[in-house]
């Protein structure tokens, strides 16, 4: 549901500076659940350069799909400026997502810009790597510092057949340079679907022993009306915990803030890197949740699995105020959900999210 500019304002008169999704005192934005909000993910675009089928809907692997028009998508001066309000607000850390960012024109411009942010202490990027070995360098010096990149197999016709192009030796050439530059964390995201790529959960287990990284095994959830997803396709994090077993034991390692919202192992007291695990169907992490969402059409969405957003593009073009975009924010914050409810969403026949995550970027 699209809210109204004028719907926005009103509500905005019943907001005092001490109500929930206010700034604090102490500069902290919370909401009505008492979650601080310090988290923006910013999609860059809608476009990819890949098709990776847990991402893709059927309408749009069939070209069906028409992606947003150039003037459609958020300019990077309009971005700069509801990123600078937000930091203004309590918004300490950024994620960039697609899409895939990188494959935006003039990214690297448009990062610097924001590493001269006051108070942006954090920006992280989110990449499928094809682009991330040649820009990787650049993008450490304008302030990324944390990067995950999504590599769903360890063998190349795999990887094809996935991604749809055949990519694996960039993306693991962008692996390496990460960890050669000094990225830290740097973290690989696997989404994990049975028949498709779980006899290599081991294999990838393996890797967080080698190297200093964190793989992330996430639980495919159905993104979109016409998502490609299908229960039988869909493995627990128990069950994966299950498969890894044998190789030895999953030590927890303490909740750190850079976990986002993994559960975090160690595989055995030598491993040099961790295993993560996201579990948006069996284990829900809504308590926790600190993000919004900017979508690369300029819709302000409080959570991953609602389809609830604010227009922030209308406001922008608008003429209106930095006091527009801060109430619009702060209406957000308001309205962001206790949780998403998905099991019960996907006992209704079909009740999943409509939204599509290469529009809203993940
Ligand atoms: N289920 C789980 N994770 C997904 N991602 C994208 N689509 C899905 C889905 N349907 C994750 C991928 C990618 C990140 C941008 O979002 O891991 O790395
Ligand atoms: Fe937050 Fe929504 Fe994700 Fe839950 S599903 S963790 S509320 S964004």
């Amino acid at each position: 549901m699209y809210m109204s500019e004028q719907t926005i304002y009103s509500m905005h008169e019943q907001i005092t500076s001490t109500a929930p999704g206010a700034a604090g005192g102490d500069n902290s934005l919370c909401d009505s659940f008492a979650r601080t909000i310090s988290y923006l993910r910013l999609s860059l675009t809608d476009r990819c350069n890949l098709r990776c089928l847990y991402c893709v809907t059927e309408e749009e692997a069939n070209g069906l799909l028409r992606k947003l028009r150039h003037a459609d998508l958020l300019s990077y001066e309009e971005m700069l400026r509801v990123v600078r309000v937000a930091v203004g607000m309590g918004i300490t850390k950024l994620r960039l997502t697609g899409g895939e960012p990188l494959a935006r024109r003039n990214v690297l411009h448009f990062i610097k810009a924001l590493g001269a942010i006051p108070g942006l202490s954090d920006i992280r990027l989110t990449t499928n790597g094809v682009f991330f070995a040649q820009m990787a360098r650049q993008l450490f010096a304008a302030g990324v510092g944390k990067v995950n990149i999504s590599l769903d197999s360890l063998k190349p016709e795999r990887v094809a057949r996935i991604a749809g192009v055949d990519c694996f030796a960039q993306v693991w050439r962008g692996v390496e340079t990460a960890l050669a530059v000094g990225f830290s964390p740097v973290k690989l995201n696997v989404v994990v679907m049975r028949g498709i790529n779980d006899d290599e959960l081991a294999d990838f287990a393996r890797l967080s022993q080698r190297l200093p990284l964190q793989v992330r095994f996430i639980e495919f959830m159905p993104m979109g009306n016409s998502s490609r997803w299908r229960q039988e396709m869909y493995l627990s994090t128990d069950a994966i915990k299950a498969a890894i077993s044998p190789l030895g034991e999953l030590l927890p390692l303490g909740r750190n803030c850079l976990d986002g919202p993994a559960q975090v192992f160690r595989l055995g007291q030598d491993a040099v890197g961790s295993l993560g695990f996201i579990s948006p169907i069996s284990h829900h992490f809504c308590d926790n949740c600190n993000r919004l969402r900017l979508t690369s059409a300029g819709s302000l969405r409080s959570c991953l699995l609602h389809d609830e957003e604010i227009d922030l593009r209308a406001i922008l073009r608008s003429g209106q105020d930095d006091a527009a975009i801060s109430n619009a924010i702060r209406q957000a914050i308001l309205n962001k959900p206790k949780g998403h409810q998905l099991e019960e969403r996907l006992r209704d026949a079909g009740g999943d999210c409509h939204g599509r995550m290469s529009r809203i970027g993940g």
